[in-house]
């Protein structure tokens, strides 16, 4: 059992003894692709802990049964949706996406290394920049506002054709400081309860927090299909959920602060299967 890290921690976590870990179950897609949801955890975490998860393998039964076909997985509805956009003329080029990049196949493997450095830009881009980069400079077209429903289709279409691919995001080199400046974040204690992302999902995940299974936080199955709201969720709108909980003041979408953190939080799953879309509580 791990070990509470604060007493306003404990007041929120309650452990309960059947629950205290993830199940033992394999997710395996569509009857045809294995993903990984457990692995050795990335030398950069060595110290921390020894293995890394997926939240799917910390939601119920049925919610793990949804996700397993696309049949089930409401998310799909939404990857449709954007496969026609990514089909539409858009801007003063009149080109859509397929344009340029024909399939949506194309771009198999490129979801598991964003965040990315971009060295022409030299910025680190997440998937939502490229994107909107794309809209603008190559289109003519209106960028699309960061957690927005166009956007967060298009992030669902392009994380299902990389599906099982491991996630595999680089923290060297020019990103390096990036990767540093969301590491600080992930391990600063904020709010009111004075908690760090870290607090509950490095040192408390597999307890039970307010009804809810308390996971390692990972982002391999962003955007997810939330059955508490029944639409897709980017990663930038559940960092600003979980830092809400913790009565702090939190970061916009796309702002160079969760640019950071959503690097670091993806350099914490470097090995796991991308599942996006996935389904969450
Ligand atoms: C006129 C051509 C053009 C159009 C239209 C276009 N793109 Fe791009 N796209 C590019 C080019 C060129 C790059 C490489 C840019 C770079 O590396 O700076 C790129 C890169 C990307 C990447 C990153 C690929 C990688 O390997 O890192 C993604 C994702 C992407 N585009 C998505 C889209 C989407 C979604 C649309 C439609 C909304 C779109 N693009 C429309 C030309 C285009
Ligand atoms: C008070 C405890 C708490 C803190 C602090 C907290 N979270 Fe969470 N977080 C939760 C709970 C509860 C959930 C829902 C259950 C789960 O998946 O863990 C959750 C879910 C998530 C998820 C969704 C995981 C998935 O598989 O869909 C991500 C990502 C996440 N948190 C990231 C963060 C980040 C980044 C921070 C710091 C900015 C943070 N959380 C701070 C409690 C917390």
């Amino acid at each position: 059992m791990k070990k509470l890290t604060s007493a306003l921690l404990a007041s929120v976590i309650a452990s309960t003894p059947l629950w205290a870990d993830p199940v033992d179950d394999t997710l395996i897609l569509n009857e045809e692709i294995t993903m990984v949801t457990r692995t050795a955890a990335p030398a950069h975490m060595a110290d921390v802990v020894d293995e890394v998860m997926s939240g799917w393998l910390f939601r119920g039964t049925e919610t793990r049964a949804m996700q397993a076909d696309d049949f089930d997985n409401p998310g799909m509805i939404f990857v449709e949706q954007a496969e026609e956009a990514w089909n539409t003329a858009e801007g003063s080029e009149g080109k859509s996406c397929s344009s340029c990049h024909n399939d949506p196949a194309s771009m198999a493997g490129v979801r598991p290394v964003y965040p990315k450095f971009n060295e022409k830009a030299g910025e680190v881009r997440t998937l939502e920049m490229q994107v909107n980069d794309c809209r603008e400079n190559q289109m003519g077209a209106e960028p699309w506002k960061y957690s927005g429903g166009d956007m967060v289709n298009m992030t669902a279409l392009l994380a299902s054709v990389s599906r099982g691919m491991p996630v595999n995001v680089a923290i060297d080199g020019p990103a390096q400081s990036t990767w540093e400046a969301g590491k600080e974040l992930y391990y600063t204690r904020t709010g009111q309860l004075e908690l760090a992302c870290a607090s509950c999902h490095e040192a408390n995940y597999g307890m039970m927090i307010r009804a809810d299974h308390l996971s390692q936080g990972q982002i391999n199955g962003f955007p997810t299909y939330r059955l508490k709201n029944t639409k897709l969720n980017s990663a930038h709108s559940r960092f600003k959920g979980c830092i809400r909980d913790t009565r702090a003041e939190t970061f916009k979408e796309g702002s160079p602060e969760f640019i950071a953190l959503e690097l670091y939080v993806a350099s914490r799953g470097n090995g796991l299967s991308v599942e996006g879309p996935s389904i969450r509580n």
